[in-house]
Order: C-alpha cells, then sequence, then structure tokens
C-alpha cells in the first residue's frame, strides 16, 4: 500500500454525522459585522465569554489535526501592560481589556502526533489502521526534518526528481521556513475563529502584527520554534472604534473562475 492510498480509500468506520441546518442570514450578519477595531471601550470582558471563544478558536480545521498553535491569554496586568507597548503603543493594544497572542508552533508536531496515537488507542472500536499509519509513518515523514535538516533537504531532492518524472508529489516542509509557514497557516484560521466567537458574543476584535516579536516571545519565554502569528485585541467597541467603512477590491480581482 502506497503512502497516498491512505488519503485515496473510504473507510467504513461506521460513523455517521449528519450535516446540520444554520440560519445562513445570521452567518452572512455575522461575517459582515466582523469589523476591526482600534478603540475598545474600558469595559472588561467576563472570563466566561473569553473562554469559551477560544474553545471555539480551536475547533478550526489545521493541519493532519497536530493543532500546532498555543494561545496566551495575557491575565498578568504588568505582562498586560508591557504587550501594550511591544504592539507598538497602538491604540487597539492600549484600549482593549483583553489581549491573546496567537503562537504557532513549529515543535510540537511530535508530540501532538503521539498524543493522537495514545487517543487511538483507548477508542473503541480502533480507528481503521490507515489511521495508525498516517501518524506513525506519514506524519513524521511529512513533518520530520532531522538535525541540520538533513531529512527536510533529502525530502526536497527527492521530490524534485519525482516532480521530473512526472508524479504528482505531495506537498510536505522540506525546511524551517516550510515549517513555519505550515504553522502560521493553521494558527490564522484559529485566529479568525476566534475574532467570529467574539462577534457572535458582542465583542470585537483587532488582529495585529504591528508588534515587536522579538519582545513578545521573551515576555511569554517561548522557545526558537514558536512564532507569534498574531495578537488579538477584544472587547467592547468604541463608538469611534471603527475608522472608516469596510474596503474591498472589486471580487473580480480574487475570485478565478477557471
Ligand atoms: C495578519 C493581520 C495583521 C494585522 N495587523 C494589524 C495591526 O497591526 N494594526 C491594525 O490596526 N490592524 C491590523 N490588521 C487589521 C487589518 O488592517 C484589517 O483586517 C483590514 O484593514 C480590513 O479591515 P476589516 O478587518 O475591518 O475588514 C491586521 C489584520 C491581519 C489579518
Amino acid at each position: 500500500m502506497s503512502d497516498l492510498d491512505i488519503l485515496r480509500k473510504i473507510p467504513d468506520t461506521g460513523y455517521r454525522e449528519p450535516a446540520p441546518t444554520h440560519d445562513v442570514k445570521e452567518f452572512y450578519n455575522l461575517v459582515h459585522a466582523r469589523r476591526s477595531v482600534r478603540v475598545f471601550l474600558d469595559t472588561p470582558n467576563e472570563d466566561s465569554v473569553i473562554e469559551k471563544c477560544l474553545e471555539l478558536a480551536l475547533l478550526a480545521p489545521n493541519s493532519s489535526n497536530l493543532q500546532p498553535w498555543e494561545f496566551y491569554w495575557i491575565k498578568d496586568r504588568n505582562k498586560l501592560e508591557k504587550l501594550r507597548n511591544y504592539c507598538l503603543g497602538q491604540s487597539a493594544a492600549r484600549t482593549a481589556p483583553t489581549l491573546i497572542v496567537a503562537v504557532a508552533k513549529t515543535n510540537t508536531w511530535d508530540r501532538n502526533r503521539k498524543k493522537m496515537l495514545e487517543l487511538f488507542d483507548q477508542q473503541d472500536p480502533k480507528p481503521p489502521k490507515g489511521a495508525y499509519t498516517y501518524y506513525k509513518k506519514v506524519a513524521p515523514m511529512a513533518y520530520y526534518l532531522g538535525l541540520f535538516n538533513w531529512f527536510g533537504f533529502l525530502k526536497k531532492v527527492l521530490s524534485f526528481f519525482q516532480r521530473i518524472m512526472g508524479k504528482v508529489v505531495p506537498h510536505a516542509p522540506t525546511s524551517y521556513c516550510d515549517m513555519r509557514v505550515w504553522a502560521h497557516k493553521t494558527c490564522a484560521l484559529a485566529c479568525e475563529n476566534l475574532m467570529l466567537a467574539l462577534r457572535a458574543h458582542g465583542l470585537d476584535s483587532c488582529p495585529m502584527e504591528g508588534l515587536d516579536p522579538h519582545k513578545i516571545k521573551k515576555l511569554l519565554k517561548l522557545d526558537s520554534r514558536s512564532e507569534i502569528t498574531m495578537v488579538i485585541g477584544a472587547g467592547k467597541r468604541a463608538p469611534n472604534g471603527i475608522f472608516s467603512k469596510r474596503v474591498r477590491f472589486d471580487s473580480q480581482l480574487f475570485i478565478k473562475k477557471i
């Protein structure tokens, strides 16, 4: 069996989850209502709401379900003040009662892969063999880079020749840079979940990458394999919180039908 067969085969696990229906209009309203808010009221957010929104963030789709993210909800006043400063003192960071740092993790995939296998072992009935193979063999092949990227380099060379031979070669990170993209991609999806969840609870948000990542990493005592995806300010919108009407260019510029 080739590794790709795992993706092609439809397993009969017996599990069924019928598609639910939703209020589409409410969803449209929610997406339209989310704006980047730069001035917040001085009203503290309820912890329980932030907790629920963070839980919803964790439901975002993520690569191989390896969940390469962390969310730091800064509660300590001293740290919060520092963080506001490290977000360049911008108004959203200065006024938001809650700041959450979204962190992309490039080095937790192996821990989480093992956790997944442990979870499989506890399940009854057991997941299909392909699921085990995925986390035992495919994931390490895809995400392992090795000391000084020796395995990443090998993957790069092999995939180069496979492409020359006309093969369809699945994308896999072949450098630390690729791993960074991989982790940020997934982490950003969770950020959008978080911001929509906040809006659904009547709160607003501002995603920020205008910040000093080195200082923030030091503040949070993060290792070198952790990257700041963005800081999200959250709170109640001040009357002057949105500076102008939403601007988007013509969708034809971005949506290509081919
Ligand atoms: C990754 C990212 C980084 C951003 N950084 C900042 C920032 O540092 N400061 C800020 O005021 N807005 C920031 N924004 C908000 C954008 O400016 C905003 O999303 C854009 O202007 C569109 O406006 P809207 O969110 O209201 O639709 C950022 C947004 C994203 C997605």
